[in-house]
């Protein structure tokens, strides 16, 4: 049997547990974390690659955003992308070639991670109805190489027409894109019980304005949205 001793040692121990050991914060951002590399830096770029053309990289996930953002899983990255309208394509069908991109990281041309559409809040088949009436979508290429592992993610993001147009960029697209998705971000947002607070913050010095080297030759303003997304309490 448990003597009083041992009782009032355990319960004092669950006390010093909790109110000293629960209350250190669960994540920390390291000292030194940054928002991202900048893939110029070292011989990347903020186009990806789709036959010999590219798409630009206009929105940034910073990697100051809570670690659980950053990890492409269902319940980190995916949810969050959830939160804002996009989930992962038509049933988990991947549409065309995969586009590559590099980061500078080290790794060289990497593969998307993933192509992420717009889901019309509707669960499951939302993706479909943009596979099939066009809308918005991104790809996804995480800076995680040895040489820049910051861990932010880099977003392709542009408005597509319908199927009829195969899969065409609407005039204006990487703009309209990125600006809707930025829309559909700030402030605060919810999805399965997880409450996400998202800042933007522009960055004009990595890519540059105009149509040179990019895909369908549509202009962009040369403006990369960095998405800053902090899990708050609910
Ligand atoms: C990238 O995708 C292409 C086309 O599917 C494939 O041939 C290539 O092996 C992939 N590269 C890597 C590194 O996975
Ligand atoms: C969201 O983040 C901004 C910028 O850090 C902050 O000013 C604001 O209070 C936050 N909102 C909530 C509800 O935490």
């Amino acid at each position: 049997m448990l003597s009083f001793t041992s009782l009032f040692t355990l319960l004092a121990w669950t006390i010093f547990f909790n109110i000293h050991v629960r209350a250190l914060p669960i994540e920390r951002c390291a000292e030194d974390a940054v928002d991202y590399f900048n893939p110029l830096d070292k011989g990347g770029s903020l186009l990806d690659k789709s036959a010999g053309l590219g798409e630009p990289l206009n929105v940034i996930i910073s990697a100051k955003s809570s670690p659980e953002i950053l990890s492409f899983t269902n319940h980190g990255f995916l949810n969050y992308a959830r939160a804002i309208g996009f989930s992962i394509e038509c049933l988990g069908f991947h549409s065309g070639t995969p586009q590559s991109a590099n980061l500078g990281d080290g790794r060289g041309d990497v593969n998307e991670t993933a192509v992420i559409r717009e889901n019309f809040k509707v669960p499951v088949l939302g993706t479909c109805i943009e596979s099939l009436i066009g809308g918005n979508h991104f790809r996804v290429f995480p800076q995680t190489g040895t040489e820049a592992n910051s861990g932010a993610l880099f977003l392709a993001v542009s408005k597509e027409e319908d199927v009829s147009e195969s899969h065409n960029i609407v005039p204006d697209g990487y703009n309209i894109g990125r600006d809707e998705l930025v829309q559909a971000a700030m402030g605060i947002r919810t999805h399965d019980g997880v409450k996400y607070n998202t800042t933007v913050t522009d960055i004009t010095d990595l890519l540059q304005p105009g149509a040179e080297g990019i895909n369908h030759g549509i202009a962009q303003d040369g403006i990369v949205k960095m998405l800053t997304v902090t899990i708050i309490d609910s």
